[in-house]
């Protein structure tokens, strides 16, 4: 009890972790989580950009927030799941989506694409993914400077979604364009970005309008877009509904694998002599595909809002409060995962992590996610590519996205 009485009180500079700019050095949120860990499982933060809010950061405690969806809401009107609010004095429309709806609206729709993510379907997929991976590995330059997130991680991830969609093959980075403009946190206070985010998403909403009317008057086909256009529970969405729906799939399949696959060239080059054994023991991949994703967690946070009082961890979570759960910090939680920060592709509970998050909203596209990320680690073991960095990565402006925007690597064989 001394030493804790001894301790300094934690100012709202230590509790507030939504901070941007923080977010732009990893040397500087890793710490702050750690601290925070530290003190406790959960932390009220009074005042931030973002509003009050309670930062959620041990693994123990994110899994009980996510048990408890009757009182942790995700419905987008009172909130929703990021740690932004919608700006009500802005005249934008609403964005629902199942992710960020409660049962039993959730239930419905969640099935309803459910079946394009089966066992079966990642076997269908399989041979596809692979030889689209090969024959982009085998297309990049070696000896030369070039960008690993535009050429691998997005070209894979977008490729990927476009099959999901059967959408226009020539214009499929213009879903890379609309994932982005949907997740942009710079947008947030900028109206002049804003009115241009918005702009790009109705354009979104135009096209896929068009491909909704052809694959309704069409028979039923495996494709997202048929299977939301034939089934009971989406068939009548709003146009909203349909919005917000084709945001959710699509930030979904994008941003975060994208991430993940990004994330690879950092362990690779942060943790050298662990990727080499992996290399060295491809039977490693499988589970190394798990800590890869737990080392990079691709979306930093989710948020819930609560709906009545609730007594977690000796503190009151009163009604209406905001609840963000740190999924970085759970992934990093000591007591769950020794050696956390270090990328271990042997580590026996790495599939524990929290970056799919758990429960009824759990990740519908994990298996995908992994599938693709575990092939293309399996190409570049069969080539024997090390991925050096070239210069310094930059990061995505968000508390939300965890990734990369740009980075400069180069290869080399061995
Ligand atoms: C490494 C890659 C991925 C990560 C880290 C990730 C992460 C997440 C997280 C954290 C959630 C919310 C979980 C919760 O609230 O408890 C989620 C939900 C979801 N994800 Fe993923 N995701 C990934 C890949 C994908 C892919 C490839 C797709 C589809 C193409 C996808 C589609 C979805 C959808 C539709 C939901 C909503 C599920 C629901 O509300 O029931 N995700 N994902």
């Amino acid at each position: 009890m001394a030493t804790l009485a001894a301790e300094r009180l934690l100012t709202i500079d230590d509790l507030d972790v939504s901070r941007l700019d923080e977010w732009l050095e990893y040397s500087r949120i890793l710490p702050k989580f750690a601290e925070l860990r530290r003190r406790g499982p959960l932390h009220w933060c009074p005042e931030s950009g973002f509003g009050a809010y309670w930062s959620v950061v041990s693994h123990a405690a994110i899994m009980e927030v996510e048990g408890r969806p009757d009182i942790f809401s995700s419905r987008w009107d009172i909130g929703g799941i990021t740690i932004a609010d919608r700006k009500p004095d802005r005249d934008e429309p609403e964005m629902p989506m199942f992710i960020a709806m409660d049962r039993p609206q959730h239930t419905g729709q969640r099935r309803t694409v459910a079946p394009a993510f089966t066992p079966a379907e990642m076997l269908r997929h399989a041979p596809d993914i692979r030889r689209r991976t090969a024959e982009l590995l085998d297309t990049l330059p070696e000896g030369e400077v070039f960008d690993w997130v535009d050429r691998v991680s997005i070209e894979l991830t977008t490729g990927m979604l476009a099959i999901l969609f059967a959408f226009p093959w020539q214009d499929r980075r213009l879903l890379t364009k609309w994932s982005d403009a949907a997740t942009d946190f710079e947008a947030i206070d900028n109206d002049e970005k804003n009115q241009a985010r918005w702009n790009t998403l109705f354009e979104m909403a135009a096209y896929f309008t068009n491909l909704w009317t052809e694959r309704a008057n069409a028979e039923p086909r495996p494709d997202l877009i048929s299977m939301l256009a034939h089934s009971d529970a989406t068939r009548n969405m709003s146009p909203q509904e349909f919005l917000g729906n084709l945001v959710l799939l699509i930030v979904g399949g994008n941003d975060t694998t994208r991430n993940s696959m990004s994330g690879a060239v950092m362990a690779q080059n942060l943790h050298r002599a662990n990727w080499q054994k992996m290399m060295d023991e491809p039977a490693l991949i499988p589970n190394g595909v798990s800590e890869l994703i737990r080392w990079q967690t691709p979306l930093a946070h989710m948020r819930r809002t609560a709906l009545a009082d609730f007594d977690l961890h000796g503190q009151t979570i009163h009604a209406g409060d905001k609840v963000v759960m740190w999924y970085l910090s759970a992934n990093r939680d000591e007591s769950v995962f020794p050696q956390a920060d270090i990328f271990m592709p042997w580590r026996e509970n790495a599939r524990r992590h929290l970056s799919f998050g758990f429960g009824i909203h759990r990740c519908v596209g994990a298996r995908l996610a992994e599938l693709q990320i575990g092939i293309l680690l399996e190409e570049m073991q069969k080539r024997r590519m090390r991925v050096e960095l070239a210069g310094e990565p930059t990061r995505v402006f968000s508390n939300f996205v965890h990734g990369y925007r740009r980075m400069p690597v180069e290869i080399r064989r061995g």
